[in-house]
């Protein structure tokens, strides 16, 4: 299977399943508080997509070659937990981080999109950690135009985190995305400028850098999809779908409420 290129059409259904994917990030924000469990947000997003927006929870059921379906329908990953955590019991608690990872399906086209929630008062380590993946993010967005290379976005997410003191998970990456949750190419955090496939208008894919406080190596736990960091330190992830216009790049899972991008951009040297 290879990158496949989006026409017009596809690209207006990828807007509407992009915005939607970020509208239910907006309606669960109020909600993520200290008491709160995580299968509590999990039923209110899966509520809001099913019934209100009438989309289909990509990750509930979802099995890839190898995994076990997914038995909820967002991610919900805390503290030293990367992705994939499954919504359950754990209750939240003051100081706490916590990922959402929404992904719905509208009339066929998937949107995919993530972002980092404070539960309380969180530790300046824990903001940082939150504050450096998100320009991480934008970086990796901003090397996005026609002609750029996939290793472009990798070296800029790497060089952030590496210089701010931290580590880029290599197990995960950002994915081609459209009628299926994930198709090529494979969009890693890590890299060489100038490696890498060139990208062209009309590619969607995600940018989604997990980031750790302490060392890159992470762990599966027994459930089959939580993902934790080795050494228990901290993690945190934002995702974005992006497509490649003819002039740059668009950000596809926006929406009234989701956070704006940094006003100063933190380069590394
Ligand atoms: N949303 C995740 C991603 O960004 C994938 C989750 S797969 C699931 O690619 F099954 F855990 F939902
Ligand atoms: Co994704
Ligand atoms: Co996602």
């Amino acid at each position: 299977m290879s990158i496949v290129i989006k026409t017009e059409a596809e690209i207006a259904a990828m807007r509407l399943a992009g915005r939607l994917a970020s509208e239910v990030l907006d309606f669960i924000g109020p909600h993520v508080k200290p008491g709160v469990t995580t299968g509590h947000l999990d039923a209110l997003c899966h509520d809001y997509m099913v019934n209100q927006q009438k989309t289909v929870p990509a990750p509930l059921n979802y099995a890839p070659p190898g995994y076990r379906p997914f038995p909820k329908s967002v991610c919900t990953s805390v503290n030293h937990q990367v992705c994939h955590g499954i919504p359950g019991d754990k209750v939240l608690k003051n100081g706490d981080v916590v990922n959402i990872d929404v992904t719905v399906i509208k009339d066929g086209f998937h949107g995919d999109t993530s972002r980092m929630f404070f539960i309380g008062e969180s530790s300046i380590a824990a903001r940082r950690l939150c504050q450096v993946t998100y320009e991480c993010m934008w970086l990796g967005i901003d090397q996005v135009r026609p002609g750029a290379m996939l290793g472009d976005i990798g070296q800029v997410i790497q060089r952030h985190a590496e210089s701010s003191g931290f580590s880029i998970v290599r197990e995960f990456c950002g994915h081609g995305i459209g009628r299926r949750f994930h198709e090529e190419p494979q969009v890693l955090h890590y890299g060489r400028a100038g490696t890498g496939e060139p990208l062209v208008a009309g590619m969607i894919f995600t940018i989604e850098p997990m980031v750790n406080a302490g060392r890159r190596e992470v762990r599966e736990l027994a459930d089959g999809w939580t993902i934790v960091t080795k050494d228990h330190s901290l993690s945190a992830q934002w995702e974005h779908t992006v497509l490649v216009t003819e002039t740059g790049h668009e950000v596809l899972t926006t929406s009234a409420g989701a956070p704006v991008r940094p006003v100063l951009q933190t380069v590394a040297a």
